[in-house]
């Protein structure tokens, strides 16, 4: 894999395996068209949503549209399924524009979303979808701007499924004098974001889906907690590489906060640095436990 960040979304799998919602999960299956679906997986990173869907019998077939801004984390992508096709020792292989597993079609589609919305005509790939995915994403983009246009790409009957919402809330344990003060400035952080031109996210997306998917015609079927939960087994080792995601997590805090030094309520960069080596210590430690509340939705497209 070619970044931290690609490395980081492996790490992010066992994580998410735990978090995901089952019930919402249980909706999905059952909305689910039978056959083989077209899917459009939007904000897709290193595609590991194709193989959790593969594994966990959710689709067996069908065409899916891995849908990213970063070029090389696509190309990361078509390496990391690849690579994983052959340990469940299913047949795969690599095309010019993505790969074939079994008897799913993956194709790689780079494209800012908003400018994907505005711009499709409706013809190119992912344009007609049974099935649209956001997982860990729309907390990273202006959802009331793009959700109706995200909907309509949904063909008549289509289902979507939105997990992995970040709401408002993280815990670091132990206790530590300064976490209220960092939160809320990597809160603010979220909410004044832009990327690409564009407000990118807020920190309490996940409440906010309730109304804004009835707003858009398409209220949730199905909703529930998928908070990720992250703690050292009692031999104080992480399991799988979880302790990688853990150090992105803080690396991604401390980012956000270094990179507004002049707001008023900045947290001082010595309690910052002093925040960070401590839960560092921790996390070598294996004391360091993290909890991140978000919320999963699935539900049909509008009527
Ligand atoms: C937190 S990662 C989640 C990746 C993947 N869904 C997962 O859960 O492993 C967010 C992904 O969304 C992509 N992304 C963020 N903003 C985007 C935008 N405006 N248009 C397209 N992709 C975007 C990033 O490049 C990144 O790969």
């Amino acid at each position: 894999m070619t970044s931290n960040y690609a490395r980081y979304l492996a790490a992010k799998t066992t994580v998410d395996d735990r978090a995901l919602n089952r019930p919402v999960l249980a909706e999905l299956r059952r909305l689910l068209p039978a056959g083989a679906p077209r899917v459009l997986e939007i904000g897709a990173g290193l595609g590991t949503m194709v193989a959790r869907l593969l594994d966990w019998g959710v689709l067996a077939a069908g065409e899916y549209t891995l849908l990213d801004t970063d070029r090389a984390l696509l190309d990361d992508s078509r390496r990391w399924l690849h690579a994983w096709a052959a340990t469940r020792g299913l047949p795969s292989e690599l095309r010019p524009d993505g790969l074939q597993i079994g008897d799913l079609r993956v194709r790689l589609l780079q494209a800012e979303l908003g400018r994907y919305l505005e711009t499709e005509d409706g013809a190119g790939p992912g344009a007609r979808a049974d099935l649209l995915i956001a997982n860990a994403v729309l907390d990273l983009v202006d959802v009331p701007a793009v959700l109706p246009g995200l909907l309509r790409r949904l063909g008549p009957g289509g289902v979507y499924w939105f997990t992995i919402n970040y709401d408002g809330e993280s815990v670091f344990v132990p206790d530590d004098p300064h976490d209220d003060q960092v939160m809320r400035a990597y809160h603010r952080d979220m909410d004044e974001r832009v990327r690409y031109g564009r407000p990118a996210g807020e920190s309490r997306t996940g409440r906010h889906l309730f109304h804004q998917l009835r707003a858009a015609g398409a209220p949730a079927l199905a909703a529930g907690s998928s908070d990720w939960v992250v703690s050292a087994g009692p031999d104080g080792n992480y399991p799988g590489d979880e302790a990688i995601f853990l150090s992105s997590i803080l690396n991604t805090i401390r980012d956000a906060l270094r990179s507004h030094p002049d707001r008023p309520d900045r947290v001082d960069p010595a309690d910052l640095d002093g925040w960070l080596a401590t839960r560092e210590r921790q996390l070598a430690a294996g004391e360091l436990v993290y909890v991140a509340h978000q919320l999963d939705f699935a539900g049909r497209a509008p009527g």
